[in-house]
């Protein structure tokens, strides 16, 4: 199969990658690219049926241990949930299930306002009236959230998000690996902390004492991988939802004015449109195939790496009627901006509750707000995993 490259014009994929997804959707349901930035030759499924049948196709596997080469090493930040298959997956999944449960999600709902209200009350006392609201508002908000959840409230946020950033959207694969392998080694340190401390009433806590029900207790290197998992997919992502919603929202006044005029009836549609329309995870993480896979014209040898890319599902017309327009008010159909599967988002609800609370309350606050910058002075955030910029400069 010829091999289509998306690296040639990187930039110009990252910038606005929909029309080439619908070139490729058009083409076929999965096709062998060169992927834009690492280059590195990947199967990419674009359909939407194919990308829902593949997310939860168990010859689609996450463990990719088996096909690492001899001798490799294991950083302790991978012994999550994300890079495991059953039963190993289940295991590690239930372990922490019940505290993201839609009710135990709930009960944070006046701490995520009010960690909003203080954002936005630092953000419009700026002088000059303009703030970037990546820094002001995105990003701080699911940071602060994750971090108390997790209880690493003094973390220091600004290190720890120039190598998370690092670790999903890194510039060479050298520098993901070594902003893995940093933040691995300070969560290290953080539970050692953690397990000679009097026991604290938060998650990692929890963690290093639970056991499941055979007893088992999660090894040093699991608790390392399940609150790297946390913290970087805690934030990297509700941080996106809100910046490219936000965005979404200024650049079509007509939905932005539906919306104003009522917020109560919605804000929920809203922020599902702003998942789908532009949603923060562009492709799924990888997966690899356990044997020779077909899907549509595409056969993928066994061993192949594969993404699904959920943003070009979210444009499949074949599921959304008219689906480049954004409209807030569609008839609910659901989508893939959070995954499907048994690797389905484990903090989903506290992603929905986050980005309501956040877009509603800055628009409510703010009922002049407006861009503050041209489409071409934005910059995207490199690679395939993450949609969003880097900053979204705004003014009210
Ligand atoms: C809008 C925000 C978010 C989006 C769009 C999102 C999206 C996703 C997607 C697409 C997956 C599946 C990846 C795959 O199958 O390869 C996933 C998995 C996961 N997400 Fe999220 N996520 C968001 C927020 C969060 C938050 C706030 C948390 C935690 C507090 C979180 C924790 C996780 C975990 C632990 C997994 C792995 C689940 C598993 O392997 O069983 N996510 N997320």
């Amino acid at each position: 199969m010829t091999v289509i490259d998306l690296n040639e014009r990187a930039g110009e994929f990252n910038a606005d990658p929909y029309p080439m997804y619908a070139k490729l959707r058009a083409a076929g349901p999965a096709h062998l690219v060169r992927a834009p930035g690492t280059g590195d030759e990947v199967w990419l499924v674009v359909g939407h049926e194919e990308a829902r049948a593949a997310l939860a196709d168990p010859r689609l596997g996450k463990d990719w241990r088996p096909l690492a080469e001899e001798g490799y090493v294991e950083l302790p930040a991978s012994a999550n949930m994300l890079e495991a298959d059953p039963p190993h997956h289940t295991r590690l999944r239930k372990l922490v299930a019940g505290e993201f449960t839609p009710r135990r999600i709930e009960a944070l709902r006046p701490r995520v306002q009010e960690i909003t209200d203080g954002l936005l009350d630092a953000m419009l006392a700026a002088p000059g009236r303009t703030a970037d609201l990546v820094d002001a508002l995105a990003f701080p908000l699911p940071m602060t959230v994750i971090s108390e959840l997790i209880g690493v409230p003094d973390l220091d946020r600004d290190a720890f998000r120039v190598l998370s950033n690092q670790a999903v959207a890194p510039p060479s694969g050298d520098d993901g690996a070594a902003a893995v392998t940093e933040i691995g080694e300070y969560l290290a340190g953080l539970i050692e902390a953690k397990r000679s401390a009097s026991p604290a009433d938060d998650l990692l806590s929890a963690l290093i004492r639970t056991r499941d029900e055979g007893g088992d207790q999660l090894s040093h290197a699991e608790l390392i991988g399940m609150a790297f998992l946390l913290l970087v997919a805690g934030h990297e992502t509700t941080v996106n939802l809100i910046s490219n919603g936000v965005r979404a929202l200024l650049t079509h006044p007509d939905q932005l004015a539906a919306l104003r005029a009522d917020f109560d009836g919605l804000i929920d549609g809203a922020v599902e449109e702003m998942l789908r329309y532009e949603g923060p995870v562009e492709t799924a993480t990888y997966r690899f195939a356990r044997e020779e896979v077909v899907i549509g014209d595409a056969r993928i040898p066994a061993g192949a790496p594969v993404l699904v890319s959920l943003a070009s599902a979210g444009r499949d017309a074949s599921r959304h009627t008219d689906p480049d327009r954004f409209d807030i008010r569609r008839a609910p159909q659901s989508h893939l901006a959070f995954g499907h599967g048994i690797h389905f988002c484990l903090g989903a609800p506290l992603a929905r509750m986050e980005g309501r609370i956040a877009v509603r309350t800055l628009l409510e606050r703010a009922p002049d707000l407006q861009l503050d910058a041209g489409e071409g002075a934005l910059e995207w955030l490199p690679g395939l995993l993450i949609r969003g910029v880097r900053h979204l400069p705004v003014r009210w």
